[in-house]
């Protein structure tokens, strides 16, 4: 990775939400660099802080939580105290996000051209009409919808799953972001149309020069779409590699765990494999390693001491006492 450009820098982000029972450590100082033209895929368990990782990137955490330690650089900007006009003009333009379900991002009540013109006329000052609709006509075509000059004039509802997600695909695209972050974003669709939405997401990313953070729980997704992949436990990044290299050479014991059902690159549509015991409780503080009292390997340290983050080979990190020895976990 050396020599290419970061274009958000996460460091030590820690992320809280301050309940009446107690406080819930959704992150827990997550380490993660994404560089230019980079497609980089967290994958994990529900609950793992996928989406807060995403949140906290747009400085979304909803209410009761806010994050509480650490920096995210957007191109050198540090984006956690940034004033919220600038970070809201972060949100439009540098760093775009697709949701899970379309219809939380897309206004019922205004049609789809409406919804893409007005994005379209602020972002690229296009105001002449005739030219703006010619432009939101080509956002549609990119995103390979079939009939662009009926749909400008259809509402959401009248949108299949599919379409909708194109639509939202289009509108985050269409102030040209260098930075795009798909949460789950084909979850909710049919696999057939699931796998048209990754290739065209794929495609526009490769075409634009973005970078993509494509958070989903199937490994399937992230093996076919992304250069670098960030396996999350518990509120922390415990492994993070090249993809071929994550795939070669899983390294920390909840990653051999959870590709022991995925033997092969390609394999798809693969859902997480179930590990036994359960994700821990992120109200209790871990002082050692999260994985714990899952983990068949766990040591004695593992209990009372945090794995460092060690470099095990160029680019592929762990956070694993087995590896702090410098020793590959066998058995595997
Ligand atoms: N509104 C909330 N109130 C309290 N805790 C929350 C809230 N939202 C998320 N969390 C905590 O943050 C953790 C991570 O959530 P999230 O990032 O949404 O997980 P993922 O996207 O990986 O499924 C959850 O396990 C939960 O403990
Ligand atoms: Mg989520």
């Amino acid at each position: 990775m050396s020599g290419k450009k970061a274009v958000l820098e996460i460091k030590g982000l820690r992320t809280q939400f301050f309940l009446r029972e107690g406080v819930v450590t959704a992150l827990d100082g997550i380490d993660l660099t994404i560089y230019e033209n980079e497609s980089v895929g967290i994958v994990g368990e529900t609950g793992c802080g996928k989406s807060m990782t995403a949140y906290s990137i747009l400085r979304l955490v909803p209410h009761p939580g806010r994050i509480t330690a650490g920096s995210i650089r957007y191109k050198g900007i540090e984006l956690t105290t940034l004033d919220q006009d600038r970070m809201r003009s972060v949100r439009g333009t540098k760093i775009s996000m697709i949701f899970q379900d379309a219809s939380t991002a897309l206004d019922p009540v205004f049609t789809v051209g409406d919804q893409l013109g007005e994005v379209i006329s602020l972002h690229q000052r296009v105001y002449d009409k005739k030219a703006l609709q010619k432009k939101v006509i080509e956002a549609l075509m990119l995103v390979r919808i079939a009939a662009p000059e009926k749909v400008i004039t259809m509402y959401p509802h009248e949108l299949s799953g599919g379409m909708k997600q194109r639509v939202m695909i289009a509108l985050a695209l269409s102030c040209s972001p260098s930075m795009l972050i798909a949460d789950e974003p084909t979850t909710a669709l049919d696999v057939t149309i699931q796998g048209q939405i990754l290739k065209l997401l794929k495609a526009l990313v490769a075409k634009t020069g973005s970078s993509m953070m494509l958070i989903t729980h199937n490994l399937g997704i992230v093996a076919e779409t992304c250069d670098r992949i960030c396996v999350m436990y518990a509120g922390r990044i415990v492994e993070d590699a090249e993809t071929f290299e994550l795939f070669e050479r899983p390294s920390h014991p909840y990653t051999v765990g959870l590709l022991s059902a995925f033997p092969k690159l390609g394999v798809k549509q693969a859902e997480l494999p179930v590990i036994r015991g359960t994700v821990p409780n992120l109200m209790k503080p871990f002082k050692g390693c999260s994985f714990v009292d899952r983990c068949d390997k766990a040591m004695e340290v593992c209990a009372h001491k945090r794995p460092p983050r060690v470099e095990v080979s160029p680019g592929h990190f762990v956070s694993c006492h087995l590896w702090s020895g410098g020793e590959r976990p066998g058995g595997t």
